[in-house]
């Protein structure tokens, strides 16, 4: 199996370091990987002015998998917008046309006093929002910021999705909640949109194909607040490129800290990107602080997802929930009075309960 191995930028190789070491903790037992290692995001804009440089693509399409760690920087902020580290990660995702993104949101066992909401309303937490990837306002043309008569400067955007993506993507729901609770909430704004009146009549027509799967429908708003208010109501969430960005990292929040969850981006093959879903956060970058268990995560996802290798897929997420058992914890998960571990320390614990 070869992995493309993309470490970006902030903590993203501090985190991925850590994956990788769980990884070959299990090449003993049978695991065999080839990894290769290229530039992406901002290091890639410093080294060749370029954050998906030619290569990088390249690597990524020949490989099997791409365990991705994180993208951007205060510095490329001011960039013009081709230059910028998260153009990398965009173009990846269209390129190699990644459009089912699962970001799983549960609450591992210990950790429902680290989330922001009380322990009875989140105990047992366990949703799976699944987020079209390369379509919707990110990717629409036209876009743009031009100059009018007046003078004024008119920023725009183009939010679209044609019917075969909304169809594609509602089938990876109903797929993945025949896994789980069978239940798929399809969030929307059709009072309002019309892109997105179009996806709520072709996500019903879908759920046809699928009469043991329950659909259910919400406007984004009201979802942003049950979320909130009765998150456990939800299994499968499915949702357009912008809603899902924004209710993923609002979900995560549930699970006591956006430093636990993984993701994958697949594409109709399975074929996938795996990254944590926390970002590069160059505030702690590089200070050895971060918390390395979604990138674990994400690795153990890329076994079940790309390389069909659940049994070893299992013993990561197991090992992860004993570290966690045993009170282990990165400062991002510690509460008052609680000593807390670093990246490398974590790592070195999940190999260990490995
Ligand atoms: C995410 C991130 C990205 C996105 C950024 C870095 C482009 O927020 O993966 O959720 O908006 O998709
Ligand atoms: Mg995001």
């Amino acid at each position: 199996m070869r992995i493309a191995v993309l470490p970006g930028d902030g903590i993203g190789p501090e985190v991925v370091a850590e994956a990788l070491k769980v990884l070959r903790a299990l090449e003993p037992a049978g695991l065999r990987l080839e990894c290769t290692q290229a530039d992406v995001g901002g290091i890639a804009v410093d080294r060749c002015g370029d954050p998906l440089p030619p290569p990088t693509l390249a690597l990524a399409r020949a490989c099997d998998a791409i365990l991705f760690g994180a993208v951007g920087g205060p510095r490329y902020d001011t960039a013009p917008r081709a230059q910028r580290p998260e153009q990398g990660l965009l173009r990846l995702r269209k390129e190699l046309g990644l459009f089912a993104n699962l970001r799983p949101a549960r609450i591992f066992p210990g950790l429902g006093g680290a989330s922001a909401l009380k322990s009875e309303v989140v105990d047992g937490l366990d949703i799976l929002i699944i987020r079209e990837l390369t379509g919707d306002i990110y990717f629409g043309q036209p876009r743009g910021i031009h100059t009018l008569a007046s003078g004024e400067r008119e920023g725009f955007d183009t939010m679209r999705y044609r019917e075969g993506e909304i169809r594609r993507i509602a089938r990876v729901a109903f797929e993945s909640a025949r896994g789980r609770a069978r239940r798929v909430c399809s969030v929307d704004k059709a009072n309002v949109l019309e892109t997105m009146q179009l996806w709520r009549e072709v996500v019903s027509e879908v759920a046809h194909e699928f009469p043991d799967v329950e659909l259910s429908h919400m406007l984004v708003d009201n979802a942003a607040m049950q979320l909130v208010r009765a998150p456990r109501q939800f299994d499968v969430i499915v949702t357009g490129n912008m809603f899902g960005d924004i209710l993923s990292d609002e979900a995560s929040a549930l699970t006591g800290s956006i430093g636990m969850l993984p993701s994958a981006s697949l594409d109709e093959r399975h074929k996938g990107m795996y990254e944590p879903i926390h970002g590069s956060a160059p505030d702690i970058a590089g200070k050895g602080l971060a918390n390395p268990l979604a990138t674990i995560l994400s690795a153990a996802m890329m076994l079940r997802y790309s390389l069909r290798q659940e049994a070893f897929a299992q013993r990561i997420e197991r090992a992860v929930q004993a570290v966690l058992r045993a009170g282990l914890r990165t400062a991002d998960l510690a509460r008052a009075g609680e000593q807390a571990i670093g990246t490398a320390a974590m790592g070195d614990a999940v190999v260990a309960a490995l």
